[in-house]
């Protein structure tokens, strides 16, 4: 099988790259990645020799250079997108060109080159924000994103949609929880206060810190798609999620604990706008049809994801000195 991983240098997408090659070491990678900010080939040196794995620099809104990879592969994975909440509020253009525009750049090279199969990952955001009792969310809730990021990501799930309806495109989706583990852009939550706990610097909760999030081990998402691209029904979404619904309060202190540090390392900051209370996933369905679920549990998976961070500290601290930087301190200079 020769797949093509559409950001493959990003956080999800490596993960998955290492998972595929190692778990099924005949199978063919090309990995497309534009190497925004987020995505880095420091992720992939362990596999950048490998006789079976290739990358390509462009753009998934590249028509000419999609239809190139796309005739030559069986089965595209596409990760690649802008994926941080917090840029999409400073800016959402490139939401859009990437997440909605290079979405259906895909899809057009996937139709024109005999229907290719093709299986695209998003998010559990595209839900909206549910209230403390509310039922998790499912197959079946209605899409009621709240955020651009949230608003470009429905925007190319309903477009993936169409094009199964419309052409007979063969395509799954899987809507999946926050996830955590290596790798992980030190923008995000968990990265962000575990490498500024290393550094000694506080930690930014936003608002009264109550808002409740679901985490999946990265890997457990890897083993999610691997199923789904490999035994999941034609035209069919699949919510996947953690078992592990959390406030990030309850984070930070889990955090603080194992760093052996205490409260006074949080700095409550302005809330983010527009900042969805809680996300909780519902997924029978992908364990009742594909005997999928999680293997890792979050102790576990926390306590990992802070080895890796101690254990890699040049890979963050690269990040951390460069264009972030700048990123950084408008978001600081915003609150
Ligand atoms: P990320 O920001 O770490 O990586 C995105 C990758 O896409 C980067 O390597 C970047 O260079 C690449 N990219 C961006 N624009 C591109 C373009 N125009 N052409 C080619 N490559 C481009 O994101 P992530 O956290 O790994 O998320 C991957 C996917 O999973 C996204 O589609 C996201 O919506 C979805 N998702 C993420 C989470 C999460 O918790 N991180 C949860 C559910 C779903
Ligand atoms: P994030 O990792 O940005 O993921 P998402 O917004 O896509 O769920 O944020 C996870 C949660 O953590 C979210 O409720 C916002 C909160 N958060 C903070 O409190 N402080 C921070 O510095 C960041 C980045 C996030």
């Amino acid at each position: 099988m020769k797949l093509l991983i559409t950001g493959g240098a990003g956080f999800i997408g490596s993960n998955f790259v290492h998972y595929i090659l190692k778990k099924y070491p005949d199978y063919q990678v090309v990995n497309l990645d534009l190497l925004t900010y987020a995505g880095n080939l420091e992720n992939l040196k362990e596999i950048e020799n490998n006789p079976n794995y290739k990358f390509v620099k462009g753009d998934i809104a590249d028509a000419k250079l999609m239809n190139e990879l796309i005739a030559d592969c069986d089965v595209i994975v596409h990760f690649a997108a802008e994926s941080h909440v917090d840029r999409s509020i400073l800016a959402s253009e490139e939401f859009i060109r990437t997440n909605v525009i290079g979405t259906h750049t895909l899809l057009e090279a996937a139709r024109n080159n005999g229907n290719k199969r093709f299986h695209h990952v998003s998010t559990d955001e595209v839900f909206g924000s549910l209230g403390a009792t509310d039922p998790a969310f499912n197959e079946a809730t209605p899409y009621d994103p709240r955020s651009p990021y949230s608003a470009s990501k429905a925007s190319s799930d309903h477009l993936v949609r169409a094009y199964f309806h419309t052409y007979g495109l063969p395509i799954t989706i899987s809507n999946c929880s926050n996830n955590y583990g290596p790798y992980h852009f030190p923008e995000k939550l968990f990265p962000l206060f575990i490498t500024n706990l290393i550094e000694d610097k506080k930690v930014p909760l936003y608002g009264d810190g109550m808002n409740v999030r679901d985490w999946l081990y990265v890997e457990d998402h890897c083993s999610a798609i691997d199923a789904i691209i490999h035994k999941g029904r034609i035209g069919e979404t699949y919510c996947v999620g953690g078992n592990a619904e959390k406030t990030n309060k309850e984070i930070t202190y889990k955090i603080l604990e194992l760093m052996g540090k205490d409260e006074s390392s949080i700095e409550f900051v302005k809330d983010r706008p527009g900042h969805d209370k809680r996300y909780a996933i519902d997924f029978s369905k992908i364990k009742n049809e594909l005997g999928w679920e999680p293997s890792v549990n979050f102790e576990e998976g926390l306590q990992k994801t802070i080895e890796w961070y101690k254990n890699n500290e040049a890979w963050w601290k690269d990040i951390k000195s460069g264009e972030y930087a700048n990123y950084y301190e408008k978001q600081y200079n915003n609150r």
